[in-house]
């Protein structure tokens, strides 16, 4: 069995942040709701647990609380924020409201410099701290081991049974050596090794699938997107030629890239690719519709039917590959204030129609965006897909406003080509979540020699996300801005103004439908 950290999930925001660090580290982490049984967690033979943050409050009636038999389970325990609470509540210490909430950033000092979860590391340093409660009275058998401003008992600890609170955050980057003592509690406390790599990681998924799949084929959607190019290449290096691709040109694409992938996956990896051009069907269905929800609806609907189409000339198959990653898995636990959870994945719903009978091969089904892209890497794709922005499903149709037309497509696709092209250059690409261009069917005049223009307007968006639910935008130097609208202006036909969208999501959307 992976050596794994399993961290129960008391309803804080940055429940998978936690997960991701304890991955940084190279060991394989999980995440399970609070009320997981603690049979069922032995049975997991997890190498220790994380408690979580969350924003309710231990002595509040019907708070989230774990099962008592966590703490007979012999593994070491880290209890973050409320996760530290928790130990307070069930092993005999106090808890109470706090006079002053501690919110923001803070200064810990460790008062025992003997204890292994802060090995390494300065006697003082900056944490980030999001709490009002407090823990007044230790639970028995703990000592204290450092405090902060507003707290005796910052972090404590019980090295007997291994188990140690945290009321701080160290998985967010405002406590910069935060990494280091989830680090300690890992391999230190936990003594688990690095053995979470991709290189493991593909010969593990190898031998899951071929024994999934057996010797039946497989289908796979591929959108030119890092998680169906990531899926076909792990796929294909499982089972090769007996998986199809499936690749649709709905015509609302960006430049270059139906060639792209039929030259990467067709050519470069020889993947069996089924190559469905319907650009013109989907033009004719979107004449005329201007409404953003008709729009969607009309492409959802005609790709299932090219889709479908495909499948008839590609043959039966019994498995159908999805892309599917790990925070579209675990399973939310929506506890007040995290509306993250209960607004997830309102996209791409739907999906193929129930009478399309398949098994599932989910090979990502465990991993983070992130790590797809090591993944990626790992498998051999180029740069130029391991590192793609996200893109819609419905593509360039939700960057024009009003009607979908041939003409509007072109200029779309120029200028965002050149917003990829400088946004790359000026090493932005990668360090962002989106930046692309939109194009908006409001004419206006302006002069360009001698004479005068009539032209569209191109707005550009970028923006900084963790996951597209919040955003916010990118403050781009004013330099790259210049030269984005000039190139823009004056290589794309038909556009003569170049605006800038500051708005952040919410109130904004990213996309301008
Ligand atoms: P919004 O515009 O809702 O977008 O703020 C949030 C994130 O989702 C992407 N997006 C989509 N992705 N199919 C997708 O696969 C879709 O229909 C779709 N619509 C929006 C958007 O690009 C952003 O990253």
């Amino acid at each position: 069995m992976t050596e794994q950290i399993v961290i129960l999930d008391f309803g804080s925001q940055y429940t998978q942040v936690i997960a991701r660090r304890v991955r940084e580290c190279r060991v394989y982490s999980t995440i399970l709701p609070y009320h997981t049984p603690a049979a069922e967690l032995k049975r997991l033979q997890p190498r220790g647990l994380i408690l979580s943050g969350g924003p309710a409050s231990v002595y509040q009636p019907g708070a989230p609380l774990p099962d008592a038999g966590i703490f007979q389970l012999g593994v070491p325990v880290l209890g973050i924020c409320y996760g530290v609470q928790l130990l307070g509540q069930f092993l005999g210490g106090k808890v109470e409201p706090g006079d002053k909430r501690e919110y923001g950033k803070g200064t810990l000092t460790l008062t025992d410099r003997t204890c292994p979860l802060f090995r390494g590391l300065p006697v003082t340093m900056q944490v980030w701290n999001s709490h009002g409660d407090k823990l007044t009275r230790l639970p028995t058998g703990f000592r204290p081991v450092a405090r902060t401003e507003n707290s005796e008992y910052a972090a404590i600890a019980d090295e007997r049974r291994r188990f140690y609170g945290i009321q701080f955050h160290p998985e967010v980057a405002h406590t910069p050596r935060g990494r280091e003592v989830l680090a300690n509690f890992v391999h230190g406390i936990c003594g688990c090794g690095r053995t979470w790599t991709m290189r493991r990681f593909v010969e593990r998924a190898v031998g899951e699938i071929r024994q999934q799949v057996g010797r039946e084929r497989v289908i796979l959607g591929l959108s030119g997107g890092v998680d169906s190019s990531v899926a076909a290449a792990l796929l294909h290096r499982a089972v090769g030629d007996q998986l199809t691709c499936i690749f649709v040109n709905n015509g609302l694409l960006r430049a270059r890239e139906p060639e792209m992938v039929r030259e990467v996956f067709g050519r470069h990896f020889h993947i069996r690719l089924h190559y469905a051009n319907a650009a013109a069907l989907f033009l004719r269905r979107l004449r005329g519709v201007t409404q953003p929800e008709r729009k969607r609806k009309i492409i959802g609907r005609t790709f299932i039917e090219v889709f479908e189409d495909a499948l008839r000339h590609v043959g039966p198959a019994r498995f159908l590959a999805q892309g599917t990653l790990y925070p579209d898995v675990i399973e939310s636990v929506p506890i007040g204030g995290n509306p993250a959870a209960l607004i997830k994945s309102h996209h791409n719903v739907g999906g193929l129609p129930g009478r399309m009978k398949f098994a599932l091969v989910e090979p990502l089904r465990c991993l983070f965006k992130d790590e797809v892209r090591e993944l990626g890497r790992e498998l051999g794709l180029p740069e130029e897909i391991v590192w793609r922005q996200p893109f819609p499903g419905p593509g360039l149709a939700v960057r024009i406003i009003g009607e979908v037309t041939r003409r509007r497509l072109e200029i779309l696709r120029q200028a965002d080509a050149i917003v990829i092209e400088e946004m790359k250059a000026a090493g932005w690409y990668r360090k962002i979540w989106q930046s692309f261009a939109v194009l908006l069917p409001v004419k206006s005049v302006g002069v360009m020699g001698d004479e005068r223009t009539y032209e569209y307007t191109i707005a550009l968006r970028a923006v900084e996300s963790q996951d597209g639910m919040t955003a916010d935008w990118v403050r781009l130097p004013y330099p790259l801005l210049e030269r984005l609208a000039a190139r823009i202006i004056n290589e794309v036909r038909g556009v003569n103004r170049c605006v800038f969208d500051i708005t952040s999501k919410p109130p904004g959307t990213i996309e301008w439908e």
